[in-house]
């Protein structure tokens, strides 16, 4: 039975969740257009998992050699392996230009070439004149490009006086009886107060959900709390199917070295010191795509030359650089380098491992960042009231595969997209509409359930079942019978939040709480990465299954879309993949053979 929770009421203009660099840039965006807008945050602004992006921001600014967005339009596209939505690309590709500049004004401590451009490297699957050379895309701060630009972000969003809700943990959303979202319920960890804000947009910038595996680069917030929020709300998300390892986890630790080193001239070796990506990607090598190089590094140990005593990881190599170049443009991965993994990397290779990094699916939207409930009379059917940007959406501009720092510039270039939305679509002050049968009472019948939990599984057992559930069967590679197995397996470990117990039931500051509300979030995202996988019968992107083992465009050249209700049952669907581009500066790019 639900306390009687004492409700504090908060009424904006838009609200934004999560406050890392794509949920700052939508704030403060809004903000400067005149709307009363409300950040609220489960840590501290720049603590948000944007922190920890290193190697870039990809833009075709041609500082560094001949460039052209229209070649960055069709590498994201080949990246995506034709999944991707080419509107939204053409959207994200074009706009990644002005936004760069918009950045470096607002800030953005960038490195610099010795004429005092922005400086840019190499970055996987990257190329001028549509596959043929190496485009030098990326626009670097040394190795430390999302804090430079997560704090940049934060200062501006002070400036425009966006009003901040730190460490309020966002509960659900508050939707009425038409489907339409009117805000968004919070608990403040700090006092244990309950806070209900109404918004004529509420926008989820909630990040992925790295830690529904147990090795992933993600933080430990990584808990995909706004896709757990649309599921509850009965919305589906979509291509689920495709996670992201990257190529150079370091082994054991999980932690990132940036793709950055290979742009910088690193390479990657096998127990025979072979650089092995000659095989497989002849003409990029180090530098094909990121699920290419992971199943090649995959193969190599399977085949038993992986390095170490147990030959199971992977060497990088970068002693060959010249150490100034690893001091001013990498001096962040040697630093995690010597602590994480013993290695000086003047000296000696650095262990790695593909390891979980993004989440290409998550919550559909269109270009603008609305949110959509697809049908079958209307795949692009929107929900009023509700958005979502950065890693949390799949707008989708990173189909079955992102690049390398197109992240970056997705979280910017769509938090600005969903501003300007915002502010076609909000009038300033205007009166909220009244709550339908829900005003906020579902979100604490949750909080309450999961607060009075008594049984005998404690949150971090079974989050580690689930964890391992994830890491062994929705892996680099894939079969029908290892998904079939790992959809049975998740089903029981969501089934055992029946059997929860949690030590400490109050309101101040409960972590165990927090980690069980989290650990109910990935459950459902896990559930949603399984079934999706097990149903789509080829491989395309980094969803690569060893028993269909061809793209298959006749069949499978759609969004899947999927549903997970309170139960854990999955229900499947799907949307058709937009192949048309949004004006006639471009041209569409048929699909064909992806080779790198
Ligand atoms: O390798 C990296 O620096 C990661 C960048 C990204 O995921 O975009």
């Amino acid at each position: 039975m639900t306390e009687n929770y004492e409700i504090i009421d908060h009424e904006y203009d838009v609200v934004v969740v999560g406050a890392g660099g794509a949920g700052l840039r939508a704030g403060f965006g809004c903000a400067e257009k005149g709307l009363r807008t409300a950040l609220i945050s489960k840590v501290f602004p720049t603590r948000s998992h944007t922190v920890a992006a290193q190697g870039g921001i990809s833009a075709a600014l041609g500082n560094m050699g001949e460039d052209d967005w229209r070649f960055h339009f069709y590498d994201t596209i080949k990246g995506s392996d034709w999944l991707g939505d080419q509107d939204a690309i053409e959207y994200m590709c074009r706009e990644a230009i002005p936004a760069i500049y918009e950045l470096e004004h607002y800030g953005v401590p960038f490195s610099r070439t010795a004429e005092g451009k922005i400086y840019q490297r190499a970055f996987g699957g990257m190329t001028t004149h549509y596959g043929e050379g190496t485009a030098q895309r990326t626009c670097a701060a040394a190795d430390r490009t999302g804090h430079a630009i997560l704090h940049t972000l934060y200062q501006q969003a002070l400036k425009h006086r966006a009003e901040f809700f730190i460490e309020y943990f966002a509960l659900d959303l508050i939707m009425n009886d038409e489907g339409e979202c009117l805000g968004v319920m919070a608990w403040n960890l700090d006092d244990g107060t309950i806070h209900r804000f109404r918004a004529h947009q509420t926008i989820l910038a909630t990040g992925g959900y790295g830690r529904a595996y147990f090795s992933c680069t993600s933080a430990h917030t990584c808990t995909g709390d706004g896709n757990a929020m649309v599921l509850r709300a009965g919305l589906p998300l979509q291509d689920m199917e495709f996670v992201q390892f990257h190529p150079t986890g370091i082994y054991g630790a999980g932690c990132l070295i940036t793709e950055g080193v290979r742009g910088e001239g690193g390479y990657l070796t096998n127990s025979e010191g072979e650089r092995f990506m000659e095989r497989y990607a002849p003409s990029a090598k180090d530098l094909a795509s990121r699920d290419v190089v992971s199943r090649s590094m995959t193969i190599e140990i399977r085949e038993g030359r992986g390095v170490g005593d147990r030959n199971d990881h992977i060497h990088l190599n970068l002693m060959h650089l010249d150490p100034d170049i690893i001091h001013s443009r990498l001096p962040g991965i040697a630093e995690s380098a010597r602590i994480f993994a013993g290695a000086d990397v003047t000296k000696e290779p650095i262990p790695v491992l593909p390891t979980v990094h993004y989440n290409m699916g998550g919550i559909p939207t269109n270009f603008r960042t609305e949110v959509l409930n697809p049908t079958n009379d209307d795949p692009n059917k929107i929900v009023p009231g509700l958005m979502a940007i950065g890693e949390a959406a799949c707008v989708s501009v990173h189909g079955a595969n992102r690049l390398g720092s197109n992240s970056l510039l997705d979280l910017v270039v769509f938090g600005r997209a969903a501003a300007i939305r915002a502010a076609e679509t909000v009038a300033p002050g205007a009166p909220h509409k009244p709550f339908g049968s829900d005003d906020g009472t579902k979100a604490l019948d949750r909080l309450d359930h999961f607060r009075n939990v008594k049984g005998g599984t404690r949150t971090a057992d079974l989050r580690d079942d689930m964890q391992r559930t994830m890491q062994d069967h929705a892996a680099v590679f894939r079969t029908g019978e290892t998904l079939q197995e790992g959809c049975e397996k998740i089903d029981k470990s969501f089934a055992g939040k029946a059997d929860l117990s949690i030590e400490d039931r109050s309101m101040i500051f409960n972590t165990d709480l927090v980690e069980t509300l989290e650990l109910d979030n990935l459950l459902g995202q896990a559930v949603a990465t399984l079934y999706s996988a097990v149903n789509r019968t080829e491989s395309r992107g980094a969803h690569a299954r060893e028993d269909f083992t061809e793209r298959d465009d006749d069949k499978w050249m759609n969004h899947t879309t999927i549903w997970v209700d309170d139960k854990g049952k999955a229900k499947l669907g799907d949307r058709p993949v937009i192949l048309h581009t949004l004006t006639n500066e471009v041209e569409a790019v048929p699909p064909k053979a992806r080779v790198y």
